[in-house]
């Protein structure tokens, strides 16, 4: 039992995973020493709010070795280039308009903003990212938002127009700070808004692997109109995004007398339709998260029986929770190809399975592949047409196990 980091009300527990690594935490030496964590999520009855339990420390995850390079795809880099046009839409009849991005990671949007000659500040704390950022020709401040980084950034810059961010707000466990900051940071009209995996998203499809160190909480529409009304802020527009496996961008504003958009009530409905605002609507959750890894298990075991070659695609981040929970290693798969140049030639935490280059895959005849970067199956698939011609699979999990 643990309490809500939010409003502190005793929450219900909804998966225990048992001790994972670090999901990042790609080893450079098989006999590297791997620091594990308990993990488990639970859910606050009071103010909806789905978090980990345990977490782990934010320099241990978020530091100048830290993996995840947002430009890695095609498809990202667009979604984020429609952000940066939505900002700047949004602040084009503003005298001298100020933006603030948290986690901006390599500039991948704030660049877009940068090119306009727009006043703006990327909050990075990743150095190894926001050099990154610097190179993009992106303002960066190597911090962890809270209300005492918005006092600073105030007194430097002044108020703000929009602050947002981009699969970060889930990554900080001190999210009223953040919250509170935003109050501090924004101008009366300013607007707040975030993106992360959605939770309806993830409860529908199953997509447990959603879950992991980084990802403190787990967003909805009901846990957000609660967070923003203890500070003083309204959720004023919730839109769905098809990226990350299903994500949602909540729009929030101060005070509490703005217009709220039919998507609000419409979202918040359907959450309640699962029943996301009680704890009878994650208990099918586990039984089906459990149905899926033995699935995949038995359906990996069996195409190594009929003596055939698996490989992954994607070693990504969530894929540690996949694989440690449904004890995938190299066994059953030999290697995982990513086109991110540090995670080449490492392995994966706590599974140990090698990562190659890309050209490795493409030099390889192995026809099956399990498509851990689930999320991108629309680009990869594009990307992938001869090998799926000449009769290669993917094999993909959610909501359930499919070779195709
Ligand atoms: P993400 O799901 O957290 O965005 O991570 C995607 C990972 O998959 C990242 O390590 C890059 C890798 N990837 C490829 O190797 N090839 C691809 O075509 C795509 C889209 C991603």
């Amino acid at each position: 039992m643990s309490q809500c980091r939010i409003c502190n009300q005793t929450t219900h527990q909804v998966i225990h995973f048992g001790k994972m690594p670090i999901a990042n935490g790609f080893l450079r030496e098989l006999d590297e020493k791997e620091f594990l964590f308990d993990m488990s999520v639970a859910f606050c009855p009071q103010c909806f709010m789905v978090q980990l339990e345990e977490t782990v420390k934010p320099e241990m995850m978020f530091n100048d070795n830290y993996q995840f390079v947002s430009s890695t795809s095609n498809a990202m880099a667009i979604h984020f280039e429609g952000i940066a046009q939505e900002i700047a839409g949004k602040v084009a009849d503003k005298q001298d308009p100020f933006i603030v991005e948290l986690g901006c990671n390599d500039g991948i949007m704030l660049k877009h903003i940068a090119a306009k000659g727009i006043h703006h500040l990327g909050i990075e704390p990743s150095s190894n990212v926001a050099a990154m950022a610097r190179k993009n020709k992106v303002e960066v401040t190597e911090k962890f938002f809270n209300a005492a980084t918005a006092q600073e950034i105030v007194q430097e810059h002044g108020q703000a127009d929009v602050l947002c961010g981009s699969n970060v707000f889930c990554h900080i466990e001190d999210i009223n700070s953040v919250f509170e900051g935003a109050s501090i940071l924004l101008k009366d009209d300013g607007v707040l808004f975030f993106e992360d995996p959605y939770l309806l998203d993830i409860v529908q499809k199953s997509s447990f692997d959603q879950i992991y160190d980084e990802h403190v909480y787990y967003y909805s529409g009901l846990s957000v109109q609660a967070l923003a009304q203890r500070h003083g802020l309204q959720l004023v527009d919730m839109v769905h995004q098809d990226v990350h496996g299903g994500s949602m961008r909540y729009y929030i504003q101060k005070g509490s007398d703005k217009n709220i958009s039919q998507n609000v009530n419409d979202g918040i409905a359907a959450e309640k339709e699962w029943q996301l605002h009680q704890t009878e609507g994650y208990e099918a959750f586990k039984t089906k998260v459990d149905q899926i890894c033995k699935d995949l298990k038995q359906t990996l075991k069996d195409i190594k029986q009929q003596k055939n070659r698996i490989v992954a695609y994607g070693a990504t981040s969530k894929s540690t929770t996949l694989l440690n929970y449904a004890q995938i290693g190299p066994d059953l798969i030999e290697y995982i190809c990513d086109t991110t140049p540090n995670k080449i030639n490492k392995y994966t935490p706590g599974t140990h399975i090698p990562i190659k280059s890309y050209d490795a895959f493409l030099a390889d005849d192995a026809r099956n592949t399990l498509l851990l970067a689930w999320n991108h199956k629309k680009e990869i698939f594009a990307k992938e047409k001869s090998y799926r011609e000449k009769g290669g699979k993917f094999i993909t999990y959610f909501p359930e196990v499919v070779v195709e």
